[in-house]
């Protein structure tokens, strides 16, 4: 392993959900900015191109604009994900890392979900990496048998997949894909274990992003907002939620040579949430 094991000079990082839904850090945002931050050169994706823009802003600021470049993308849709794929490769030439960051959760029970939002839910949090690995394979394959390295592929999974219930609601479409999500990531790690390839997870937990307010305070009004803010920070036995750089620092790691023999599995990064629970 080199000296400096999270330097990614001279690698390609293809993010997606790369934007924020609100001002602040979201996971995408703040991994993308870390791997740049490291060296990497960040192809950035999302649907929305003024989040976009914000995360490019960032690193202009901080005089590494020459690291970004980005695109819309709807990452359920294959063929927008192929045309970006491609689009990433005629910038910058490669593809590293993959980090599939785009997800969200909607609550309800089978009952109360209709099947339009439980086919939703498992697009946004599982289809969407099978999509970017379909098509981000073939590249790190393909660099593997030229020069030997092949590539670090993350998703950002949830403890929602691991409980039947985060913040006292039931998302059972979430909690599938997420669940899934873990599944997708092994099974294709074992299938590209020999073409250089690592495929990881981060499972974070309550994090303190900028969809907790702007969601939460839709859905429940500030006060309420306010209250349940608290109860998320208290739920947690480390007593604060975690945020965005937490689930950035993970990926980092997992993305860089210092994870070089770790592949197959997940980091939880929840505060000691899911060994605090009971059964
Ligand atoms: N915030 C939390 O508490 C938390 C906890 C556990 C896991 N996560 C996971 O972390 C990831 C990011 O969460 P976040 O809180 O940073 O959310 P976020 O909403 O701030 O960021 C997600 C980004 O994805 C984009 N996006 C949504 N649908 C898309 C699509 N179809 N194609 C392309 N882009 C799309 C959005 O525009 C947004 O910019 C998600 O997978 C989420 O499930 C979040």
């Amino acid at each position: 392993m080199s000296a400096a094991p999270f330097d990614l000079s001279g690698r390609v990082a293809l993010v997606t959900g790369a934007g924020s839904v609100g001002d602040g850090w979201g996971n995408g945002k703040a991994t993308a900015v870390l791997l740049a931050r490291h060296g990497a050169a960040v192809f950035g994706l999302d649907l929305n191109e003024a989040a976009l823009a914000d995360t490019g802003a960032v690193l202009a600021d901080e005089g590494i604009a020459d690291r970004w470049a980005a695109r819309r993308c709807d990452m359920t849709d294959g063929a927008d994900v192929a045309a970006a794929v491609a689009a990433c490769v005629a910038r910058f030439g490669r593809i590293d890392i993959l980090v599939n960051n785009v997800g969200g959760s909607a609550p309800g029970d089978p009952v109360t979900m209709d099947e339009t939002l439980w086919q939703a839910q498992i697009d946004l949090n599982l289809t969407t990496a099978f999509l970017a690995c379909k098509y981000v394979l073939p590249v790190m394959t393909a660099q593997f048998d030229a020069a030997g390295r092949g590539g670090a592929i993350v998703n950002i999974g949830s403890i929602g997949g691991m409980t039947y219930q985060v913040g006292g609601r039931v998302s059972a479409g979430y909690a599938a894909a997420k669940a899934g999500l873990v599944a997708f990531g092994r099974s294709t790690a074992i299938a590209f274990v020999r073409q250089g390839i690592r495929v990881n997870t981060v499972v974070p937990g309550v994090m303190y992003t900028p969809l907790v307010e702007h969601r939460l305070v839709r859905q429940l009004g500030a006060d309420d907002a306010a209250r349940l803010i608290a109860d998320r920070h208290a739920s947690v036995p480390m007593g604060r939620m975690g945020d965005a750089w937490d689930v950035a620092n993970a990926a980092l790691f997992l993305a860089s040579d210092a994870a070089g023999y770790i592949t197959a599995t997940e980091l939880v990064v929840d505060g000691g949430m899911t060994a605090a629970r009971p059964g």
